[in-house]
């Protein structure tokens, strides 16, 4: 297995240091968007990365804008050729250079089953963001339709689930009925292809952006990071599902009574080897082709 990159050293002049990528600045409003091997959970970064991760997530990311070209514009900047910046190999299948975007202040989390904050929120008021929700769903129940339940982009800390008109507050109400509409259509669409690769999209979160005064998909979509992909043939209502995201992380770091603050446990070889596997893993079901290792 190849040894983990968790951080970059490009020379290229800094735009943004996240928990998971480096960005940086090109020429003509371009920025160059790099998946690191970085893992983060309960939003703290864990000192050892995952090796292919930042591949995985990139790959993933690209597969997706183009499965969805259709349904939705993005930020990808089609016409410039990442081979043209001469980063190593390992670098560059973990880079993609996208057009800067007036980033929308809002995580665009589509649901289309119960789990997770919605689950919890749901089990104290019976709605979710707002949104009423019939009596008597469980763990892991189908919704009787998507919903948008959006949450605000925390500069630090946890995202904060907010309800409709907090988010109208937040974009304009003419831009949020926008995102929302678009959120959902990409998400039904993603769902509907998930489906016949044996996989149930459960929930996941978007970003949009604002180029030249258009909306258009950004940052990453549908990777394991951002959403939660439960194996179709084990599907059971009423418990936890086995899932490819980062589950398998938090359930290792939660059972060594971890406080879920940071700094972020040492996680044994195993852990990181499983770990990249089930990347990997999800890279396959979901795509349908071998990843390159
Ligand atoms: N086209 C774009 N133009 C400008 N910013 C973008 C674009 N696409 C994504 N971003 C931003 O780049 C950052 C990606 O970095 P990363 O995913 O590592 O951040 P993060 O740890 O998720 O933190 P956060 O998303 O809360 O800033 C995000 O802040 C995202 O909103
Ligand atoms: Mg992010």
């Amino acid at each position: 297995m190849e040894a983990a990159i968790t951080s970059t050293n490009l020379p290229f002049r800094k735009f943004s240091s996240g928990k998971v990528r480096e960005t940086y600045e090109l020429e003509d409003g371009h920025l160059l968007m790099v998946s690191t091997d970085r893992l983060s959970a309960f939003d703290v970064v864990f000192s050892q990365g995952i090796p292919y991760k930042g591949a995985v997530l990139n790959e993933l990311s690209l597969f997706w804008f183009e499965k969805l070209a259709s349904v939705t514009k993005n930020h990808l900047a089609k016409n410039y050729d990442v081979a043209s910046l001469k980063l190593s190999p390992a670098i560059e299948r973990r880079s993609m250079v996208v057009k800067r975007a007036k980033m929308l202040p809002i995580e665009c989390v589509v649901r289309g089953y119960l789990a997770g904050s919605g689950l919890k929120e749901y089990m104290q008021t019976q709605s979710v963001c707002g949104i009423k929700l019939p009596a008597g769903l469980r763990n892991s129940s189908q919704l009787p339709q998507p919903i948008f339940t959006p949450s605000t982009k925390a500069e630090k800390g946890h995202d904060i689930n907010i309800n409709h008109e907090q988010g109208a507050a937040l974009v304009g109400k003419e831009k949020f009925n926008g995102i929302e509409e678009l959120a959902l259509k990409v998400y039904s669409a993603a769902a509907a292809y998930a489906k016949t690769r044996g996989i149930i999209l459960a929930d996941t979160k978007f970003e949009f952006g604002e180029i030249d005064g258009e909306i258009v998909l950004a940052d990453e979509v549908l990777t394991p990071d951002s959403s939660r992909y439960w194996p179709a043939a084990l599907y059971e209502e009423g418990k936890n599902q086995p899932s490819y995201d980062k589950q398998y992380v938090r359930d290792y770091v939660e059972g060594i009574g971890w406080g879920k603050k940071a700094p972020a446990p040492i996680l044994p070889q195993e852990v990181v080897h499983n770990t990249a596997e089930k990347y990997i893993e999800a890279y396959e079901k979901i795509s349908g082709k071998k990843f390159q290792r």
